[in-house]
């Protein structure tokens, strides 16, 4: 198939590309507007062409679509408490962006598959959302992906545009920007650093391997229904401390580095989502929690050279901004 990758310079998006070139030999062009989190090593030995801008930019957008038979749309802002900090590039890339992506898939007669995330129905007690409970987004990063689906939804409904919506619970795996909780408690934890735990840590998180929703997208791209919705949920949940004490466990770090900190303002206490629909199509997640966080300690653990840059640039100053202290 030939593909628009948006975002794709990114975490999921990159691990997305890197399938898909593989196992089903498509030819991707990636159009991504290299933020922080976007990032080129992402792609490095893969053969995508790579148009670099932003998915808000109408004549990038022109440039990178040429030839594509769909557009997956993982470009996006993702990180919560950034967007506490400064919400305005979420809503100019989230709404204004998907806009104009949707305009040129329509004009074009486009199938597109827009990336979206188990926060936009906000918080669950117990259980687990369903693609028809309703949507109450507690943070301006889901609140803003939460219009986008909107947008992308009414683009099916009033122009029978061939759009479906995949949202993915929490990923966690290779080449996950270290602002993320798992990537970020890992490189603490192999450099002596805090652990910075926010409020009592038993936020409960539904966790899914990165290529198990990298597959899930692409079963949804090939199989799903137009103006569809589909979850895609990882087979594990965990409160948040025992994922620390299981980093812990695994890096051989001390106890004593955990620190409880402030917690996030509007912190969402539990997300569950049900993939019983995406099941319908074939799908299944193959990586459990503990297999997939083995794995993703021992490829930070290989790959300093990823992280090295990262870690010795203005994620430095992110990091002092948003945690009040220096990384060691
Ligand atoms: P990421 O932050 O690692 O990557 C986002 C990518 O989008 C980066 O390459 C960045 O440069 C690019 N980008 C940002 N703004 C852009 C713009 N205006 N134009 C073009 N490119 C732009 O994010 P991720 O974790 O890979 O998430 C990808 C998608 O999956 C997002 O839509 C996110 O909402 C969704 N999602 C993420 C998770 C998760 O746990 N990380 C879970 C469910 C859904
Ligand atoms: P995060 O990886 O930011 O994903 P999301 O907020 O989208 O679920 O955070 C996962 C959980 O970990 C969330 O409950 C917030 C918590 N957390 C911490 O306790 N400490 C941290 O330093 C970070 C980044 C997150």
């Amino acid at each position: 198939m030939k593909l628009l990758v948006c975002g794709g310079a990114g975490f999921i998006g990159s691990n997305f590309v890197r399938a898909r070139l593989r196992d089903h030999g498509d030819e991707v062009t990636v159009l991504d507007k290299l933020t922080y989190a976007g990032r080129r090593e992402n792609l490095d030995g893969l053969d995508v062409r790579l148009v670099v801008g932003g998915i808000e930019d109408a004549d990038a957008v022109a440039e990178a679509v040429n030839g594509a038979e769909a557009i997956v749309n993982f470009a996006a802002e993702t990180h919560v408490d950034r967007s506490i900090a400064e919400p305005d590039a979420f809503v100019t890339t989230h709404a204004l962006g998907t806009y104009v992506l949707l305009e040129a898939a329509r004009a074009r007669g486009l199938r597109h598959v827009q990336v979206s995330t188990d926060e936009v129905y906000g918080s669950i007690e117990a259980g687990s959302f369903t693609e028809d409970s309703p949507l109450a987004p507690s943070s301006p990063y889901s609140a803003t992906k939460a219009g986008a689906d909107l947008l992308v939804a009414s683009y099916h409904h009033t122009y029978g545009l061939e759009s479906l919506i995949c949202r993915g619970s929490n990923n966690y795996g290779p080449y996950q920007y270290p602002e993320k909780l798992i990537p970020l408690m890992v490189l603490n934890a192999l450099h002596g650093d805090q652990l910075p735990v926010y409020g009592d840590g038993m936020q409960v998180r539904n966790w899914i391997f990165v290529e198990d929703f990298a597959r899930g997208i692409g079963t949804v791209l090939e199989s799903g229904a137009p103006g569809e919705v589909y979850n895609v949920g990882g087979p594990d949940e965990a409160p948040n401390l025992e994922v620390v004490q299981r980093i812990i466990a695994s890096t051989g770090a001390s106890e004593d580095l955990v620190e409880y900190v402030t917690d996030r303002p509007g912190h969402d206490r539990r997300y569950s989502l049900g993939s019983e629909k995406v099941g319908g199509l074939g799908w299944e997640a193959q990586v459990r929690f503990a297999e997939g966080l083995e794995r993703t300690v021992a490829w930070y653990r290989d790959n300093a050279a990823w992280w090295e840059p990262i870690r010795s640039g203005d994620y430095r100053a992110y990091y002092e901004r948003q945690y009040g202290r220096a990384l060691g």
